[in-house]
């Protein structure tokens, strides 16, 4: 028996633990593991495989990327504009049938987020034996309770808060951190959490420019020297739309609110402020621990589904438990965050303002 992974969309702290789990466990039944390189793309050429083994994926666990490569475009992208799906032309998936044929595989774990799941949707339509293991550090997956990546991009996120914190207090500045997450705040939520956020605004939840300043203005005023906001990158004002950056073609990318929000909250409190972009600092580096083991159980599991010939599903956790769904219960249909949930109680609760 021998099996297939790749992995597809924006690369995530821990996809190298999936690996780890996926060829420790294959090995142990004695099968081999071809990855392809650059997600599904590397099914469209002879030359862009090659054979996974214990030894040369040794260590591989504590790095952040991906060795297989990854891309988010390409002849396999799913999506387009603001979440449209397009299939997938059949010639493409024909060629591609040829080479997962022409290797004699018996199974391919896709290791993908909303767009690379439906990718893999639609391959198991076509009757390919895949099963799918969730990747986002967005955090947006339905049926799944967290995916591994998000608790890295988090730490990213409380490191950046603590260090801007120092420099915000000492020159009596508000400083606003914009972060990922495209559709979904749970990056800006759990992240301002973490770095003691004063203000936190979320696709979710839309604000109110004015709030936000009076709550700035009130706290600087009462002594407070310096105060720290996190910004979605799709947060966006009650009544008005998202900040996007042009791009044809292809998913829509978002960015820019964070600097719109600070040149607002100076230009109504006279408070000096400053923005930072994070970008891509919270997709890179190591994964933190939680995301090694989570990975690396996500990989094991995947090995089991295809030995139990469960194609079609997805890895999920639930409970403090790894199990599976259909991967048609993870996909279009985003994992956001519950105004009314009981962490956004817990932030309002220490006095973070949402600004609604
Ligand atoms: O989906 C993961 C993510 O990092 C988003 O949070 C972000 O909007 C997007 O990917 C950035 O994509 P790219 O790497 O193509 O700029």
């Amino acid at each position: 028996m021998k099996i297939g992974i790749l992995n597809s969309g924006g690369d995530c702290p821990g996809l190298n633990a999936v690996i780890h789990g996926v060829v420790g466990a294959a090995d142990r039944l004695g099968w081999g593991v071809v990855g392809f390189r650059d997600g599904f793309e590397g099914l469209l050429s002879p030359d862009m495989h090659f054979e996974l083994t214990r030894y040369n994926t040794n260590g591989i666990v504590k790095l952040g990327g991906t060795i297989l490569g990854t891309t988010n475009k390409g002849h396999f992208a799913a999506k387009v504009g603001a979440g449209d799906v397009m299939a997938v032309p059949a010639e493409i998936v024909s060629k591609a049938k040829k080479t997962f044929t022409d290797l004699g595989l018996g199974g391919l774990i896709v290791v993908g987020g909303d767009g690379s799941l439906t990718t893999a949707m639609q391959l198991v339509r076509e009757g390919w034996p895949v099963v799918g293991v969730p990747k986002t550090i967005d955090n947006d997956l339905q049926a799944t309770a967290t995916t591994f990546g998000f608790h890295s991009a988090v730490a990213s996120v409380v490191g950046a808060l603590d260090n801007l914190h120092t420099t915000g207090t000492s020159h009596k500045r508000v400083m606003v951190l914009e972060v990922m997450g495209r559709q979904a705040g749970w990056i800006a939520l759990h992240g301002g959490l973490g770095g003691d956020a004063d203000v936190i605004l979320l696709p979710e939840i839309p604000y109110s420019i004015e709030k936000v300043a009076a709550r700035v203005k009130e706290r600087m005023d009462d002594g407070q020297p310096g105060m720290l906001v996190v910004v979605a990158e799709g947060a966006k004002p009650a009544g008005g739309g998202q900040v996007k950056k042009a791009q044809a073609g292809a998913e829509d990318r978002l960015g820019g609110i964070g600097q719109q929000v600070a040149e607002q909250i100076e230009k109504i409190t006279g408070r000096e402020c400053r923005t930072c972009v994070l970008g891509h600092l919270q997709r890179g580096g190591s994964p933190t621990a939680l995301d090694r083991i989570l990975g690396t159980r996500f990989g094991v599991m995947a090995v089991q589904l295809i030995r139990d010939r469960q194609f079609g599903r997805m890895v999920s956790y639930q409970s403090y438990q790894v199990g599976s769904v259909p991967i048609e219960h993870a996909v279009h249909r985003l994992h956001l965050v519950d105004p009314q949930s009981e962490i956004v109680h817990a932030a309002r609760a220490v006095g973070i303002c949402f600004g609604d």
